[in-house]
């Protein structure tokens, strides 16, 4: 019988949210992630633990069916794959920075300057698209330290939180690209394989629709229910449920959470109360 191959990277900013993503689509693994791959108990699939970096090629090459990883490193290596759906979580940009206390104008500020990056085939794209000419400097890692170390004048590297441009007294002056984590797949699988991404994909949707939606519930005097269900567009079709006190009644839907959080001083003013929001833990549409 055959088995999914997913790729997932072994440490760094996106091993732990991948592993449980997996693992709230109802896949359990036997073994901890010290190893090299481990199978699932319960579905199809084996991971193989590996370098980010490496990901797009394995794919490519079908070491690994498909692969977890970061939408920069996908563009950056630039190979056979497809991308099959944008996962939500580990979102950064790749951003140019430079020494904090240089003044900067615009994108010419590179001109005749040191890069370093670990994303030249992005960086370069970007300084051609600006009529740029610059040096870049190609390392595989901390490619922070750079300027520190008279390496480079600036670096071309992801930011997430942005504390180890910080740290590094650096400063990011201009974006080349936003991303998030996405999952790539090879382009000729199997009709079996593809057979268990389809039920994995189901199952992934059905974990990212719950990440973005809570269920609701709040209780209102009927006559503004008209209202409620229109400061909150995303409510289809709530249930309306009579309370024990006259002219009252409990509303109970689904929202996406973002939009809830813009609302609620409109709820509250539309009469609405004792407003509760739930987790929800798998939302198949
Ligand atoms: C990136 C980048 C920084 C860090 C930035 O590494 O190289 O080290 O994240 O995050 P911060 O803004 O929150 O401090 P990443 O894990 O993406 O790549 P790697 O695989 O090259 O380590
Ligand atoms: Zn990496």
């Amino acid at each position: 019988m055959s088995e999914l191959k997913i790729a997932i990277q072994k440490s760094g900013r996106l091993s732990e949210n991948s592993l449980r993503l997996l693992e709230e689509c109802g896949i359990k693994f036997s073994n901890g992630t010290s190893v090299l791959k481990t199978r699932a108990a319960n579905f199809p699939v084996e991971i193989l633990f590996l370098r980010d970096d490496d990901i797009p090629q394995y794919v490519e090459q079908q070491v690994a069916d498909i692969g977890i990883l970061g939408e920069n490193m996908v563009l950056e290596k630039n190979k056979e794959v497809a991308i099959l759906e944008q996962l939500g979580f580990a979102q950064c940009r790749l951003s140019l920075a430079i020494r904090k206390e240089e003044n900067y104008r615009g994108p010419e500020y590179f001109n005749n300057k040191r890069v370093a990056t670990s994303y030249p085939r992005l960086l370069s794209g970007f300084f051609k698209k600006n009529n740029i000419k610059a040096e870049i400097e190609e390392i595989s890692g901390s490619v922070e330290i750079a300027p520190g170390i008279g390496l480079a004048d600036a670096v071309c590297d992801i930011v997430s939180s942005g504390s180890t441009l910080m740290t590094n007294g650096l400063r990011e002056v201009t974006t080349i690209l936003r991303s998030e984590a996405v999952i790539i797949g090879n382009k000729k699988l199997s009709e079996e394989k593809k057979e268990i991404l389809d039920r994995l994909l189901f199952r992934i949707r059905a974990v990212k629709g719950a990440r973005e939606n809570k269920y609701i519930l709040l209780n209102a005097p009927e006559s503004s229910i008209q209202e409620i269900c229109r400061i909150l567009p995303g409510m289809k079709s709530p249930t309306i449920l009579p309370l024990a006190e006259k002219g009252w009644c409990s509303l109970h839907s689904v929202v996406k959470e973002d939009e809830f959080w813009e609302r609620i001083a409109q709820l509250k003013s539309a009469g609405a109360e004792g407003i509760l929001v739930i987790p929800i833990e798998k939302m198949i549409k």
